[in-house]
């Protein structure tokens, strides 16, 4: 019967696109020794380099998944895309752009010369530091405890399970963040921040030691893929064009100031953090009709050695060869 040959051959597809992610990732994993783990938040540095994970959600369900997809990493900046639609939700975009602006910097991602060089002192973007500082003060609830579990509520929809913090990364983080309390302390200076500095930080802190793995942050490329529809709950979860935005800053600067050549060699919108994670949307229209997963996918990606950017050396790779071989690059 029909029905049964067509679940052989989905399976039978399934089967031959895990087969092939495997081998593209052992490939890589040797490239891993040419990164380094994060090491100026001490809990980062106790990651094993030699970790390589992808885990890829295709809108139909299916799942290929190879390497350590299992092993939990935080979120790091890969929360600012999560922080920025949440901030968006509560307050309509515009409210968040009056804050915050959309244009890459080309600077390192904890900089924080253009906030004086550039009057007002608006951040330049939601995804480095400044601009998701700026974005955790417009959270919605009125303490960090309440705002932090209203991102874990949101995290729980998209990914289907609750989420937690690592403690051990969030004292690292809280510990050693004279920079950003510097950033956030300016911004408060310039009346950009909503909250006082420090319960500002204690969420944006907390933001980044939300702890997942490779499937949490494919299921959210997913529903990035698809405008904000969850394609499994089949439901609208965040406005479309709400989606559009964040996929843009992905695009622009998501990478850090390495996202004109990821635009460039990879064309995928995709979002990094420092502790290796890297998750990407593929929309429905980028997909080709031959590929595995044809109506778009959601990527996930951990690999903890980075380069001198902060993105993941053999993550980035691997997904410039998943993304070439499988004609996902949406230019
Ligand atoms: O604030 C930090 O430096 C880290 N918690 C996150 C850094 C990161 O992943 C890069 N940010 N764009």
């Amino acid at each position: 019967n029909e029905n049964i040959q067509l679940g052989q051959a989905m399976q039978a597809a399934l089967q031959e696109a895990n087969t092939a992610l495997h081998t593209w990732l052992e490939h890589y994993r040797p490239y891993t020794s040419n990164g380094r783990c994060a090491a100026y938040i001490p809990a980062l540095a106790n990651a094993d380099p030699s970790q390589l994970g992808v885990t890829i959600i295709g809108s139909d369900g299916k799942l290929a998944q190879s390497g350590d997809c299992e092993a939990l990493f935080t979120l790091q900046s890969v929360s600012k895309v999560i922080g920025f639609i949440a901030a968006c939700v509560e307050h309509g975009a515009a409210y968040v752009l009056e804050r915050v602006d959309v244009e890459p910097t080309g600077d390192a991602f904890n900089s924080i010369v253009r906030l004086e060089v550039h009057k007002p002192g608006k951040p330049f973007n939601p995804m480095i530091n400044a601009g998701a500082i700026t974005v955790s003060s417009l959270l919605g609830g009125k303490s960090p405890q309440q705002k932090i579990d209203s991102i874990l509520a949101f995290i729980e929809k998209m990914v289907g399970r609750r989420v937690g913090i690592n403690e051990e990364v969030y004292q690292s983080e809280w510990q050693t963040a004279d920079r950003n309390r510097s950033l956030a302390y300016y911004l408060k200076g310039t009346g950009f921040l909503e909250s006082s500095v420090e319960q500002a930080l204690e969420v944006y802190l907390k933001e980044c030691s939300i702890e997942v793995h490779t499937q949490d942050i494919a299921m959210i490329g997913l529903v990035l893929a698809h405008d904000g529809y969850h394609p499994f709950r089949k439901e609208q979860l965040f406005p479309k064009e709400v989606a559009k935005l964040a996929k843009a800053l992905m695009v622009t600067c998501g990478m850090y100031n390495a996202s004109g050549k990821f635009a460039a060699f990879i064309g995928v919108p995709a979002k990094s953090g420092v502790s290796g994670g890297i998750m990407a949307a593929v929309p429905t229209h980028a997909s080709a009709p031959d590929s595995p997963f044809p109506a778009g996918c959601g990527i996930g990606i951990y690999g903890p050695a980075i380069d001198e950017y902060g993105n993941s050396v053999a993550g980035g790779m691997l997904l410039k060869h998943i993304a070439k071989e499988w004609d996902f690059n949406i230019f």
